[in-house]
């Protein structure tokens, strides 16, 4: 990661307790679901490279993501990170207490400052002290992992975090990746029917998401969607 930004701590508030609890109570979450991942984050899951994704730090470079960032499905927080270090106020949040747990240490450790929260995306507005809005939302591997019934929730609850004119920025599995493993893979088409309402898709592009068992990643969609 470029260190460009240094710590910063505008508008974000070190990670605090009642947070956290606010936010793992915040329901809606189905807590198999959270197991699951929590229990992947006791090791290193394939998707946790310890850096930036390349496309995404890509974005951060060219002045993309700008204002208050949240990193949405965080895991071990490398976005917010990220965003923190190009000078940015920066949230991640994720439903896996081990992952945030490990986000908190990597800021503590990188000088960084950014507000760490255990959550459900699903259900964002539950929290006693809300997020507030944001002017740019990440979301790497999140939206692949949500199925066709928690999908318009998820949307939902994005355009509830979304000051208009913000913009989602999102690295999803495409169908051009081969095989049957990991999360489902997506269409172009699904995420325009997503973000059909409320929302202009700017770009869909091909890119790719770096893993840990393939060095030339997995073919991903990098979509841009400005909230309208
Ligand atoms: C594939 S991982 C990606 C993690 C991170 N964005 C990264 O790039 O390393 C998906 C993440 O989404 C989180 N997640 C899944 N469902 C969630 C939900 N309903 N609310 C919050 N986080 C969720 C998981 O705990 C997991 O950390």
């Amino acid at each position: 990661m470029s260190a460009t930004g240094g710590a910063n701590a505008a508008g974000a508030g070190n990670t605090a307790g009642p947070d956290r609890a606010a936010g793992a109570a915040g329901g809606g979450h189905p807590a198999g679901e959270a197991t699951r991942f929590d229990a992947s984050y006791a090791a290193t899951p394939p998707w946790d490279i310890d850096e930036a994704q390349p496309a995404f730090l890509a974005l951060a470079q060219s002045g993309q993501i700008r204002g208050r960032v949240l990193d949405i499905g965080c895991g071990t927080g490398e976005h917010a990170l990220m965003a923190a270090d190009f000078g940015l106020a920066a949230v991640g949040i994720d439903a896996a207490p081990t992952a945030i747990a490990k986000a908190e240490v990597k800021a503590h450790d990188r000088g960084l400052r950014v507000q760490f929260v255990v959550g459900n995306a699903l259900d964002l507005t539950s929290f006693t002290d809300p997020l507030g809005q944001f002017d740019t939302v990440l979301d790497c591997g999140v939206y692949h992992v949500f199925d066709d019934d928690e999908r318009p929730r998820y949307v939902q609850s994005l355009a509830e975090l979304i000051r208009t004119g913000g913009r989602y920025f999102m690295l999803c599995f495409n169908e051009h990746q081969s095989g049957d493993w990991g999360p489902r893979r997506i269409t172009q088409a699904e995420i325009r029917a997503s973000f059909s309402h409320g929302w202009r898709v700017d770009s869909i592009e091909r890119s790719r998401l770096v893993v840990t068992f393939q060095p030339d990643g997995v073919d991903a969609w990098l979509a841009a969607v400005t909230r309208t």
